[in-house]
């Protein structure tokens, strides 16, 4: 079907500019560092735990990002590996820069592969290099993948033996994924997996045979600024969750009435806000986070 809606997922800078206000609305930053010092920790107990001491551990980064989140995962994982191989599989050049100067931690070797999970399993394969990873991460990136199911595969072929697959991935339930599946109209400027959500992804981990853990990581965000025309942050959100390049201006106005309205819908009032009488627009977003350990 042809569309005149550009995916954001072809605009990195757009993309990152959409993504950085997010982070700073939604307080997602500060809700993944507490749950990777909180949650993460009791997860990898029980896969790490009796894995040898000595060794250098080997970890792997798909979709890095500003590397915030992986550093306070990477911490976690010192306390089983006194020191840690990591590879950084990124391919916005700003990404890079940015985790390189605010990210890095002692004890941790970085191996800076500034390219797509694509280039970089085509290089691996090229280069024979087999060495593999006891800890991997795919951390919202998985939306990036041509084939989900031989990305998956590949994925958990790279693991050691008792070594473990991380993903964050936005499930069903959160408006991020509500809002795509629900207008078709946004559909043919997305590529790769961009529609996916856990629930696809825990479908063929079962179709694989692949034993997966499932958590979940909920919270909600204002999107009162989307409400508001002349509002760039609220248009930046709009962008983000219908995943086209300046919606608002872009898409038919029948549409973003309708996409706005669903919004409305999905309000989720916080009672707290309610006793403060602030004027907010809370909506539901959820990631899952899914574990596959290597047996
Ligand atoms: C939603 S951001 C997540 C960043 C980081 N993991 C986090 O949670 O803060 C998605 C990341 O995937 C990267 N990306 C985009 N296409 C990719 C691809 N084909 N292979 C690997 N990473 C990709 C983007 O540059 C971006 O850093």
């Amino acid at each position: 079907m042809e569309t005149s809606l550009a995916s954001i997922s072809r605009n990195h800078a757009h993309y990152k500019r959409c993504y950085d206000i997010f982070e700073q609305k939604s307080g997602k930053i500060e809700l993944y560092n507490k749950w990777a010092s909180e949650e993460f920790p009791n997860i990898i107990q029980n896969i790490f735990d009796n894995k040898t001491r000595i060794s250098c551990g080997r970890s792997l980064g798909i979709g890095s990002g500003t590397g915030s989140f992986e550093a306070a995962l990477l911490k976690q994982l010192q306390l089983y590996f006194p020191s840690i191989h990591h590879i950084v599989v990124e391919p916005s050049e700003t990404y890079v820069s940015h985790y390189k100067l605010h990210s890095i931690l002692d004890d941790v070797q970085y191996d800076w592969q500034l390219k797509t999970m694509q280039q970089f399993k085509h290089d691996r394969d090229v280069s024979c290099n087999g060495r593999k990873f006891d800890f991997i991460s795919a951390v919202n990136s998985l939306y990036y993948a041509d084939d989900l199911n031989e990305t998956l595969r590949y994925l958990v072929d790279q693991l050691t033996p008792k070594g473990c697959l991380m993903i964050f991935i936005r499930s069903e339930k959160g408006a991020g994924y509500r809002i795509i599946v629900n207008f078709p109209e946004l559909h043919p400027a997305f590529e790769g997996s961009y529609l996916i959500s856990s629930q696809t992804i825990v479908d063929m981990l079962t179709g694989m045979g692949l034993k997966h853990k499932v958590y979940h990581l909920p919270t909600s965000v204002d999107f009162s600024s989307a409400m508001n025309e002349s509002d760039a942050e609220g248009n930046a959100l709009l962008d983000l969750y219908t995943g086209i390049v300046d919606f608002r201006q872009t898409a038919p106005p029948s549409l973003v009435e309708s996409v706005l309205e669903f919004l409305n819908k999905e309000e989720r009032p916080d009672e707290e806000d309610l006793n403060m009488h602030v004027q907010s627009h809370l909506v539901l977003m959820e990631w899952d986070i899914i574990f596959i350990e290597k047996q």
